[in-house]
């Protein structure tokens, strides 16, 4: 292992009926309410007018910034910095999934920075200041309710960037099942195609002896695989809701990666893709990741290897490493196109006319990915495999 500090000051609310809990939380951080969310699942499935309803209760005047678009972008975010300078917001209330999230995070450090919240989102500024914040997760996917993360898309110029501070954690976040009923096929799937993601680009690394962290990565992986398919035919089912809710903030909360630092080649790629395309995030990771595999698969064999029989259960008797570590990827693909998810670029009409465009993107900050270090060479030839 690598030293390491471990410090995630998020306070996880998780289970039924919690959202009380807002009239003890809200007030500790001032009056001046700014309530963010998306394009409307939150009216339509009540989860609104109750948000409303606890606000009220803790007399905060409640201001808000709606219509956050899937893929967040900068354009949002300036209205959200606007208000709160304007109103001179306390506190903002994210009530949402990771996009929700991600707005508010660029929103809070936005609003304490006199230039352009974009020059944060490109690290021109570190800010020193942001406003507090807490989050009401309705869609298990990204862990952005634990963690510091938050990615924007400028849409003006097609960039889409991660960047995150130690200010721009939530204080709290509100998880409860019941708020995730609602979300349809098509984007559970997506979220735990993405809270996988996050477990693989953590797992493939190069750091010597991570026992409990593989096997805290492997459990992961085996408990959202074991649920998925269960979740697809009993949507409003409690206890396979709770198993993926909780997943999916483990996954990227930071606890899986102690002593290690992943890779993350895939997600710059698939952020590059989607600045250019606007396609779901996770759709583009079903579709990348295991052409990255595939393509990086002899870095270490071994841990594909290790992958493919722990996880994937591949039989290894007669059988080459190679052999069993692709046939472990081979056996990724399949369990995400059983659920739905899209393989191919060309699932969204994707050619090759832009790929040169978006591996120009993905390089926009040199060589990347600290398993395996992409050239734009690689990020082509992973793009190609991917048509
Ligand atoms: O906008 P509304 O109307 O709320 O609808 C959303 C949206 O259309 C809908 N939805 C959410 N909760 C729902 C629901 N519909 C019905 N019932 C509910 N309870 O789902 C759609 C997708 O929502 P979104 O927030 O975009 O999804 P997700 O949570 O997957 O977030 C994706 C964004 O997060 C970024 C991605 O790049 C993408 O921009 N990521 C953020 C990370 C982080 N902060 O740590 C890491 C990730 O790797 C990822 O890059
Ligand atoms: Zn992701």
């Amino acid at each position: 292992m690598e030293n390491f500090t471990y410090h995630n000051p998020t306070k996880l609310i998780f289970g039924k009926d919690q959202l009380q809990q807002l009239q003890t939380e809200v007030p500790k951080y001032g009056k001046n309410v700014l309530l963010v969310y998306g394009g409307g699942s939150i009216k339509r499935n009540g989860l609104y007018d109750k948000v409303l309803a606890e606000l009220e209760k803790t007399g905060s005047n409640v201001f808000e910034l709606s219509g956050v678009e899937p893929n967040p972008r900068l354009s949002t975010v300036h209205r959200g910095v606007n208000i709160c300078k304007s109103e001179n917001i306390d506190f903002l209330l994210a009530v949402g999934g990771g996009s929700v999230i991600d707005c508010t995070k660029a929103v809070a450090a936005g609003a304490k920075y006199d230039g352009d919240a974009w020059d944060i989102v490109t690290k021109k500024h570190t800010p020193s200041e942001a406003l507090p914040f807490g989050t009401v997760l309705t869609l298990a996917a990204t862990g952005s309710e634990m963690n510091a993360g938050s990615v924007i898309t400028n849409w003006e110029t097609q960039e889409k960037y991660g960047w995150g501070s130690p200010l721009t954690f939530p204080k709290f976040s509100i998880l409860d099942p019941v708020n995730t009923y609602t979300v349809p096929q098509d984007q559970t799937v997506y979220g735990m195609v993405d809270m996988m993601s996050h477990v693989f680009e953590q797992y493939f690394h190069h750091t010597k002896n991570t026992p409990l962290q593989d096997r805290f990565c492997e459990s992961t992986l085996k408990t959202v695989m074991e649920t998925a398919p269960k979740l697809m035919k009993d949507l409003e089912n409690y206890e396979l809701r709770e198993t993926i809710l909780y997943s999916g903030t483990i996954a990227l909360n930071g606890s899986l990666q102690m002593g290690y630092r992943g890779d993350w080649a895939t997600h710059n790629i698939e952020h590059a893709v989607s600045a250019v395309y606007d396609i779901p995030h996770a759709g583009g990771l079903a579709i990348l990741f295991p052409n990255w595999m595939r393509h990086t698969l002899d870095e270490n064999l071994g841990r594909f290897k290790q992958l493919a029989v722990r996880v994937f259960e591949v039989d290894t008797e007669g059988k080459s490493d190679r052999d069993v570590a692709l046939e472990g990827i081979d056996k990724l693909s399949a369990f995400w196109s059983s659920l739905g998810a899209p393989s191919r670029l060309a699932d969204y009409d994707i050619t090759d006319e832009k790929l040169d465009l978006i591996a120009d993107k993905a390089m926009a900050n040199g060589e990347f990915g600290n398993f395996k270090k992409l050239n734009k060479e690689d990020v082509l030839a992973i793009l190609r495999a991917s048509l």
